[in-house]
């Protein structure tokens, strides 16, 4: 059992739950007993305090504390609620991390069916629109404000409708659109946005219905897809996917991970004292809420075709300066009154409708198509283009994406090609004119060797990509393979850079990542070299300074104390990311233990699955890498874990597979996972024919009973699990 008093100072917690001695790391110092009373003053003080920085710093961009003084208060928060679980919100601040895994979203029926739009494309037909909406609100119209309806006009955002339901002021559910009709509880991973409030400010209608856009930020979408490509994986294909695949995760703490953001746009409550939808909107901002303003041009008000006009043309040529992707632009009759008598149609209301954005399509000459070596080997071929304008940017080339791809449009050299930039940054070759094709044009025939090192490529089955396998001798991927490792969430070695990576390869000094060890000043200072774009475009002369040779090899030499799960991560195993390469470090404390696991042995850390170990146990079969393994070692690279051994307070759980599901009396929720791992037991996130033991605290979901009572898992209370501690 872990000591928390006496000499442990690191698990010192002399509080009342402490003191049960059921209670493991992430109790932390905190000296001055509370009563629960106290607790719970403290925990509101703290949660109107954070809910309002939290406000200022997503909803409002302005900031009044800094991020340090923050973490502390949300550090101190944390802390309570694990010494007070009874005390715990669901709409606590700390949730925002995540952290909540839902094995299955319940189906939730609307209040109110949740419509689409209709929309078009073609301005003449928003014209017409106007129009019909005139007429058919006839004499109303005169009545509400001489002859004229007033328009609001937003942007469309792109991205995930949600219904957000408000009761006495905290958010108590998060739904999908589903079908319109039903759609899935996902407040879990709600609740991580920190642009939704989860306790409202002002003066709010005590029950009401609020509904959004979900999406991801371009720069969030950019930054994971560079975190993909630097863990060599599959770069994800536009925003809005990814924030849909994001917003059905079942761990909330992955969601909360990925930054993601939301607009309202409705509001939905019996009895609101405001009569029309800008009234509804500018006071939910007074909320907390994040909607959109004058301020910000997001939202417009007019009361003729003129105004609405000129609200989609600005924001067609503005649109790509958005720091979020947008596909149209939404047009609605303000007057709550006016919109009940326009009424619905089957689908969609007549009070409202979408311009939507064509995607930008122009028309290029295709000179050349070339191919790109990723990190990985995966090969991209690239389609080089006459340059042409397109949606803000000058084009000179477009991704082809696959064999299959260039196949299925016919697309050749020499052709007139369709280019558009959608919801994607890269733009891509959508179709061919094929009138223009001439009667020399020829089918393109798809590489069979690499580029770079005239391998063989493979394809393997059900995958769209080739690679070249030559993972150690084939220049892009030496690079890569050097550029991951020396790269800030690896080895992060200063002073050196993709460029000097590239120099100094060409000047073969660096043909792997051990040779980096290797260097000297002398080999360095006034070296000069030719760098070039990822195209071999753009030639630049570099020539090292002593200033940058003194800098690259005190990286160099800083990089020997990164932790060993670092080092680990930097070797560039494949499918062996961050994550996993800190659950590697945890479980076996040292490369020797990791080298000679056996398959099963490697399946017994947690979240490690057959592909990752496969691919451990094939890095591990290669001479190659054993070499450079033993050099970093004798370079004086840290392979041995510095994180504390997790206490073993007893074996009497080995063997065995622990879920965990609800909410405990005497553990925090990390806490009993922590005994369980100390007992010798091991935790899974999800029930299977493998769990011995559910253990079922308060609020277990139904589903989950239901799956381990099918499976015939035993379910076991909280009092039951400290029985079989032997507390
Ligand atoms: S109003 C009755 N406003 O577009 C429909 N929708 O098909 C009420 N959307 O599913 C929707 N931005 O997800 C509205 N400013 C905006 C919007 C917007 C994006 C989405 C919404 C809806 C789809 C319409």
């Amino acid at each position: 059992m872990v000591s928390w008093g006496g000499s442990s100072l690191s698990l010192v917690a002399p509080t009342s739950v402490c003191a049960s001695k059921i209670f493991f790391y992430s109790c932390v110092i905190t000296f001055r007993p509370m009563n629960a009373n106290d607790a719970r003053e403290r925990i509101h003080q703290l949660t109107v305090e954070l809910n309002d920085h939290n406000h200022r710093y997503y909803v409002l961009n302005n900031p009044t504390i800094s991020d340090f003084d923050f973490d502390q208060l949300l550090k101190e928060l944390e802390n309570l609620e694990t010494q007070f679980p009874e005390l715990t919100d669901p709409n606590s601040p700390t949730k925002r991390v995540g952290g909540d895994i839902t094995d299955k979203f319940e189906k939730v029926k609307h209040r109110h069916p949740m419509l689409s739009l209709s929309n078009t494309y073609s301005r003449d037909e928003i014209r017409e629109w106007e129009e019909r909406v005139h007429k058919g609100l006839g004499e109303s119209a005169d009545l509400f404000s001489s002859n004229q309806v007033e328009y609001v006009m937003e942007l469309k955002y792109d991205g995930l409708a949600i219904s957000l339901t408000y009761e006495n002021g905290k958010l108590v559910r998060g739904v999908t659109r589903g079908d319109g009709e039903t759609g899935e509880d996902i407040t879990a991973n709600i609740r991580t946005i920190r642009t939704v409030p989860l306790s409202l400010r002002g003066n709010h209608p005590g029950e009401f219905e609020i509904r959004g856009e979900v999406f991801m930020p371009k720069k969030e979408f950019e930054r994971l897809n560079a975190e993909r490509l630097e863990q060599g994986e599959e770069p994800y294909a536009n925003p809005r996917n990814t924030a849909a695949g994001t917003l059905k995760q079942q761990d909330s703490g992955e969601v909360a991970k990925r930054k993601l953001d939301c607009f309202l746009y409705s509001v939905y409550a019996d009895n609101l004292p405001y009569d029309n939808h800008f009234d509804s909107l500018t006071h939910a901002a007074e909320w907390g809420f994040k909607a959109p303003s004058f301020r910000d041009q997001y939202i417009g008000k007019t009361t003729g075709i003129d105004g609405i006009m000129s609200f989609i043309e600005y924001w067609d040529q503005h649109r790509h300066q958005l720091p979020f992707e947008i596909d149209g632009i939404v047009i609605k009759v303000n007057n709550y009154a006016q919109q009940e008598e326009l009424g619905l149609t089957a689908k969609s209301p007549r009070w409202a409708i979408a311009y939507k954005f064509k995607a930008e399509t122009v028309s290029t000459l295709l000179h050349k198509i070339t191919y790109q070596v990723g990190r990985t080997g995966a090969i991209t071929p690239v389609a080089n283009l006459e340059p042409v304008y397109l949606a803000g940017t000058t084009v000179k080339r477009a991704s082809l994406h696959n064999a299959d791809q260039i196949a299925k449009l016919d697309i050749r050299e020499g052709d007139t090609v369709f280019v558009e930039k959608g919801g994607e940054i890269i733009p891509k070759v959508v179709g061919v004119d094929t009138s223009k094709r001439t009667s020399m044009s020829m089918p393109h025939h798809y590489i069979t060797h690499c580029p770079e090192c005239n391998t063989a490529l493979i394809r393997n089955e059900g995958e769209a990509q080739h690679y070249c396998p030559n993972e150690n001798g084939c220049p892009p991927q030496i690079k890569g393979k050097m550029e991951h490792f020396i790269s800030r969430k690896a080895m992060n070695i200063e002073g050196m850079g993709t460029e000097t990576i590239a120099g100094l390869y060409d000047k073969g000094l660096l043909t792997n990542v051990a040779d980096i060890y290797d260097l000297r000043a002398d080999q360095l200072t006034g070296l000069e070299f030719v760098v070039t774009d990822e195209f071999g475009e753009n030639p630049k002369r570099r020539s090292m300074q002593e200033k940058s040779v003194n800098n690259l090899l005190h990286g160099v030499i800083a990089s020997k104390n990164i932790p060993f799960e670092r080092v680990l991560f930097a070797l560039g195993i494949r499918f062996v990311g961050e994550t996993v390469a800190k659950k590697l470090g945890k479980h076996f404390r040292n490369i020797d233990n990791i080298q000679q696991a056996s398959i099963e042995q490697l399946l017994e850390a947690e979240e490690i699955g057959d592909k990752i170990a496969g691919s451990i146990r094939q890095w591990f079969a290669d001479e190659k890498n054993l070499n450079i393994l033993n050099r970093l070692r004798n370079a004086g690279l840290q392979f041995e874990t510095q994180m504390a051994e997790p206490v073993r307070a007893s074996d009497k759980l080995s063997g065995k597979t622990f879920v965990v599901s609800g909410v405990f009396n005497s553990f925090s929720r990390d806490g009993i996972k922590v005994s369980i791992e100390s007992n010798g037991g091991k935790v899974s996130g999800s029930i299977s024919k493998k769990t011995d033991f559910v253990v079922a605290g308060d609020k277990m979901g139904p589903e989950k009973r239901k799956k381990a009572e099918d499976l015939g898992v035993a379910i076991i209370s909280e009092d039951d699990y400290i029985k079989l501690i032997g507390e």
